[in-house]
């Protein structure tokens, strides 16, 4: 197991490309299960959760070819095949390592009739049940069972479109069943849907594939639902997570960063909270250039679903709070447990007080380097933000975390100035 080695004082300056989005291209290469077609995906990040679901699929015997790009202007793409009678079980091994696997639940369903997905259990942000998912299947007309760990739907036929209100605002479960309402007879509405961009670069590759979805952008989805779907060619979109993660980077260092490919509208709430902060943000043509300012001021934040400020930005935000002049409080309503970098960053001279759900951050902290553990994906950046403006070294163990969702973290960090490395861990994780 490699551990990361930061020696945090280096102010960022350059530019960084931004990936596609992981939390895109999976729901995207599920989508692939709804036809017998190709579907062809470029711009598919190189992350430990894509291998995850390659694995998944290719176990259920859908066929995935990679063509790389040729020249520095093309891109790689996947050409994914489900072919005739992809295999409906989705095993425990697999689904206990990524969550998003519940994501083949809707597309298995409405093609094949019947969907069989372990149960994706506890993770380290909290409970994340499924119930919404299976809530929408079944209205839906799937029958559902749950037996030895695994949740199995059935239906017979078609399933038949239907009024399906979300009670809370869900993501996967908006993916999951929007895909399968595109197969379903009749019209779906959704309402109370999931906004993220994630889910309207969804939409357009359904509807590329002939799906007939309208509402994209909105809370009410409405899918009239078709016999078939065929093949598409799709371009995932950037990575706004990541990008945020660079444009804290940049402000954290005292630097500047211009984010290439980027548009604007897809991370205003992250940029908003940086403007607040006494950073500049100048839109140019496909790139964002993030500077610092003359100072760093406190914030207030809390995390709510798109177009509100993105739950998983909350630990980056928390790093750069916590050297940020003033009281900054900083709530998260998404995720029931997701302050488990607190502890870390306090190790690094942070001063934050939990209660509940709300961080109250000192601010004004000088941070420095320590051993740090890395919890989840974006805990790990917020720490290794931190890192970076901390004095001394930092050694973070379990960067497993970050391989899920960072493409080419070190080189891309490396190529803006930072002083970074992966070195091997000794010792095994324990979970
Ligand atoms: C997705 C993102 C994740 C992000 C999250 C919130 C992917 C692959 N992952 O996760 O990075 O942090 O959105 O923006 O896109 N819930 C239920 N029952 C359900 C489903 C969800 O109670 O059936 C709850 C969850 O526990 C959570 C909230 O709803 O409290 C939102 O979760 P959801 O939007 O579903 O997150 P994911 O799709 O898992």
């Amino acid at each position: 197991m490699d551990r990361l080695l930061i020696t945090g004082g280096n102010t960022l300056l350059g530019e960084v490309t931004i990936s596609g989005a992981k939390n895109a291209a999976l729901p995207l290469m599920c989508a692939a299960l709804l036809t017998d077609q190709p579907l062809i995906l470029s711009n598919v990040p190189e992350l430990a959760d894509i291998t995850t679901l390659r694995n998944l699929l290719e176990h259920m015997g859908v066929e995935i070819n990679k063509t790389e790009a040729t020249d520095a202007g093309s891109k790689s793409k996947l050409e994914i095949r489900s072919g005739a009678s992809p295999e409906t079980t989705a095993p425990y091994d697999i689904v206990r390592q990524m969550r998003a696997s519940i994501l083949v639940f809707g597309p298995l369903l409405a093609r094949m009739g019947r969907a069989k997905v372990s149960l994706p259990g506890g993770c380290a942000i909290g409970n994340r049940p499924i119930d919404l998912h299976i809530r929408g299947l079944e209205k839906l007309g799937a029958k559902i069972e749950l037996e030895d760990g695994y949740v199995t739907a059935t239906v017979d036929g078609r399933l038949k479109g239907s009024h399906v209100h979300m009670p809370l605002v869900s993501v996967g479960a908006t993916e999951n069943i929007l895909m399968a309402a595109s197969l379903a007879k009749g019209q779906t509405i959704i309402d109370n849907a999931a906004r993220e961009p994630e889910i309207d670069d969804l939409i357009s590759c359904l509807n590329k594939m002939g799906a007939r979805i309208s509402g994209k952008g909105t809370e009410r989805l409405i899918i009239d639902g078709v016999e078939s779907l065929s093949g598409a060619s799709h371009s995932v979109i950037p990575d706004r997570i990541e990008a945020g993660s660079y444009a804290v980077a940049a402000v954290i260092t005292g630097g500047s960063l211009r984010l290439k490919q980027i548009s604007p509208h897809m991370m205003q709430a992250s940029l908003n909270a940086l403007l607040d902060m006494g950073a500049t943000v100048e839109p140019e043509g496909q790139d964002i250039l993030v500077s610092a300012g003359s100072r760093l001021g406190c914030i207030s934040l809390k995390t709510q679903p798109f177009p509100g400020f993105a739950t998983d930005m909350q630990a980056q935000f928390m790093a750069l709070a916590s050297v940020a002049e003033g009281m900054s409080v900083i709530s998260e309503t998404i995720f029931e447990n997701r302050f488990m970098h607190v502890p870390e960053l306090r190790r690094m001279g942070a001063e934050i007080a939990v209660n509940g759900a709300v961080a109250s951050l000192a601010g004004n902290s000088k941070l420095y380097g320590a051993e740090v553990m890395a919890t989840d994906l974006r805990a790990s950046m917020g720490l290794a933000l931190a890192a970076l403006v901390a004095s001394g070294e930092t050694i973070i163990s379990r960067v497993y975390h970050l391989d899920r969702g960072y493409e080419k973290l070190e080189e891309k960090l490396r190529a803006v100035g930072a002083s970074i490395e992966r070195i091997q861990e000794q010792d095994k994780p324990s979970d």
